[in-house]
């Protein structure tokens, strides 16, 4: 695997799809197991965890749920704190078993505030599955019930998450290149 070029940036592979895909399978396994006997409803988080998404929902192989929400809270690669609902929830989750499927968990603030919003509308449970995350960087009281892989706090592209909108389509992870 070769290193990539974003917006003069260098970035090296880091998590290759094999790891990934792995991973999820476990993943998925487990979330059976906890949901067992009931219909689960999954939160896809867009635009970042729609590729996670799509592999988690496929393979946890119960019957299940899934739905999509809208948020923003990046610009190039820092958080702004502020999280914009840019599209809202359709369904009604009362009395559901809900997991949020995100990308990953960086300040905790996306997930933070969207717990608070969703916490509301009485769910039965509520989790959270996120392929990264960054316990370093955390500054909210948040722990990601199901975490593909822990990661440093360094910026990383790929599977999902993009630098400005662009590299989400990379088929692995990679990782910001430091003094490149
Ligand atoms: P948080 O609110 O700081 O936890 O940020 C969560 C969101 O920021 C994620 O859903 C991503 O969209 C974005 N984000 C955080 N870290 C990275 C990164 O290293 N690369 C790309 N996007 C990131
Ligand atoms: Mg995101």
């Amino acid at each position: 695997m070769k290193e990539v070029h974003y917006n003069g940036l260098t970035f090296v592979p880091y998590i290759e799809k094999e790891r990934i895909a792995a991973r999820v399978k476990e993943l998925a396994a487990q979330i059976k197991k906890d949901c067992e006997g009931t219909v689960p409803l999954f939160i896809c988080v867009l635009n970042g965890a729609f590729p996670f998404a799509a592999d988690l929902f496929r393979a946890v192989d119960m019957d299940a749920e899934i739905t999509f929400i809208r948020l923003k809270s990046y610009e190039g690669m820092a958080s702004t704190g502020v999280i914009k609902e840019v599209v809202g929830l359709s369904e009604d989750i009362k009395d559901r078993n809900v997991i949020i499927i995100e990308d990953i968990v960086d300040t905790g603030k996306t997930i933070h505030n969207l717990l608070a919003d969703l916490k509301k509308k009485e769910p039965a449970s509520l989790k959270i599955a996120t392929l990264l995350f960054k316990p370093e960087a955390l500054v909210c009281d948040v722990k990601p019930d199901y975490v593909g892989f822990e990661i440093p706090k360094k910026f990383v592209i790929g599977f999902g998450l993009d630098l400005d909108g662009i590299a989400r389509n990379l088929e692995d992870v990679y990782q910001l290149k430091e003094n490149a």
